[in-house]
C-alpha cells in the first residue's frame, strides 16, 4: 500500500479535559503547513449543532439513553463528514472526540479501514497529574463553549461531574486487545509517549511531531534585531555588526526581559552577528539556529537594483525555465 498518498484519519481517545482538542489543532495547523491538507471535526460542535443550548452534565452519563442516542447520532454525523473530507481531496481528518470505548474504536475501525480503505491512527491522551489536570479544567471556561455563559465556578464543577460520567465507561487504548490498531498514547503531555505500529510516512510525521511539542501553554517572545551597520547604508542581507542605536536596542531588549522575571527562559537567536549582539545581554542560556538566518536577502537585493526585465531574466536562470 502506498501510505504517502492514502488518506488518512487521526482519531483522538481520552477523557475530557486531556488536552485532545489542543493537540487536534496544533496537529491539524502543522499538517496544513508542511503541505497535507488537513481538517479538525469536532464532535461537540455536532452535538452544539443539534442541540443549541447545553444541556449540564447528566446529558453525558451512560444511563442516559435519549443523550446517549444523540451523542451516537452526532459521532456517526461527524464520521461522515470525515470520509466526504477525504473523498473530496482531504489528505488528513483529525476525529475530534472522547472515543473512549473499545466498541466505539471498533466502529471507527470498521468504516475507515475496512469501508472506505483509509489510514487510521489513534492519539489517546492520558493525563493522570493533578496539575495538568487542573489547568486544563480551568482552561475549559475560557476556551470550551458549552460555558460560555455560565460563572466560572459552576462551569468548574459540571465539567468535573461530566468527566467522572466518562470515566464510568472510559477503556484506554489496550496493547493487547486492540493490537491490529495503530496509535500512539501521551502520558501526562509527554512524560512518556507510547507508539504502536505506526506506519508510514504521515504517521511518522505525526508521531515526531507530537512528541517534541508542548501541549501546556508557555510564552514566546519575538523581537526584530536592533539597528545593523548595514541597515544603516540602506543595504539589506550581509553579516554586518549593530550600529550605536542597534545597540542602544540591545541594552533595552536585555532590561526589559530581566524585568519580566521569566523563569526557564531559553534564547534562540539566527547565527546572524546582529541578532547574537541584539540577545547578548540578555541572561539566559543561548542557543544559534542556522534555520533561523534570513532567506532571500540575495534576491531582494538584486531585484531592489535590477530592472523588471532583468529581474525576470535572472529568475528564469535562476530556475531554469
Ligand atoms: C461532546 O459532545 O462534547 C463530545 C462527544 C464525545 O466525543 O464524547
Amino acid at each position: 500500500m502506498d501510505y504517502v498518498n492514502t488518506p488518512h484519519v487521526v482519531a483522538m481517545v481520552g477523557l475530557p479535559a486531556r488536552g485532545k482538542t489542543y493537540i487536534a489543532m496544533k496537529l491539524a495547523r502543522y499538517l496544513n503547513w508542511v503541505g497535507l491538507p488537513t481538517k479538525v471535526f469536532n464532535v461537540g460542535d455536532y452535538r452544539r449543532q443539534a442541540l443549541g443550548n447545553y444541556q449540564g452534565h447528566d446529558f453525558f452519563h451512560p444511563r442516559n439513553r435519549e443523550g446517549t442516542n444523540i451523542r451516537n447520532k452526532c459521532a456517526l454525523d461527524a464520521l461522515q463528514d470525515v470520509c466526504e473530507f477525504l473523498q473530496t481531496g482531504g489528505m488528513v481528518a483529525v476525529y475530534d472526540a472522547t472515543n473512549t470505548s473499545m466498541e466505539r474504536r471498533k466502529l471507527i475501525h470498521d468504516v475507515v479501514c475496512e469501508r472506505m480503505g483509509y489510514k487510521l491512527f489513534f492519539i489517546e491522551s492520558i493525563c493522570n497529574a493533578p496539575a495538568i489536570i487542573e489547568t486544563n479544567i480551568m482552561e475549559c471556561k475560557v476556551t470550551n463553549p458549552d460555558y460560555t455563559n455560565m460563572e466560572k465556578e459552576d462551569a468548574v464543577k459540571d465539567f468535573l461531574k461530566r468527566i467522572e460520567h466518562y470515566r464510568l465507561f472510559y477503556e484506554p487504548l489496550d496493547e493487547e486487545k486492540e493490537t491490529k490498531y495503530s496509535f500512539m498514547k501521551i502520558y501526562d503531555a509527554g512524560r512518556r509517549v507510547v507508539v504502536h505500529k505506526q506506519e508510514g510516512h504521515i504517521e511518522s510525521r505525526i508521531a515526531y511531531y507530537l512528541m517534541n511539542i508542548h501541549i501546556t501553554p508557555r510564552s514566546i517572545y519575538l523581537t526584530r534585531h536592533g539597528e545593523s551597520v548595514y541597515n544603516q547604508l540602506g543595504r539589506i542581507g550581509g553579516d554586518s555588526d549593530l550600529s550605536y542605536r542597534g545597540r542602544q536596542y540591545a541594552n533595552a531588549l536585555a532590561k526589559f526581559i530581566t524585568e519580566q522575571d521569566i523563569t526557564n527562559l531559553r534564547v534562540w537567536t539566527s547565527c546572524m552577528k546582529r541578532t547574537i549582539q541584539t540577545a547578548s545581554g540578555i541572561d539566559a542560556p543561548q542557543e544559534r539556529w542556522k534555520a533561523l538566518n534570513e532567506i532571500d536577502a540575495v534576491m531582494h537585493k538584486m531585484k531592489l537594483s535590477l530592472s523588471p526585465v532583468e529581474t525576470d531574466l535572472l529568475f528564469r536562470a535562476f530556475v531554469k525555465v
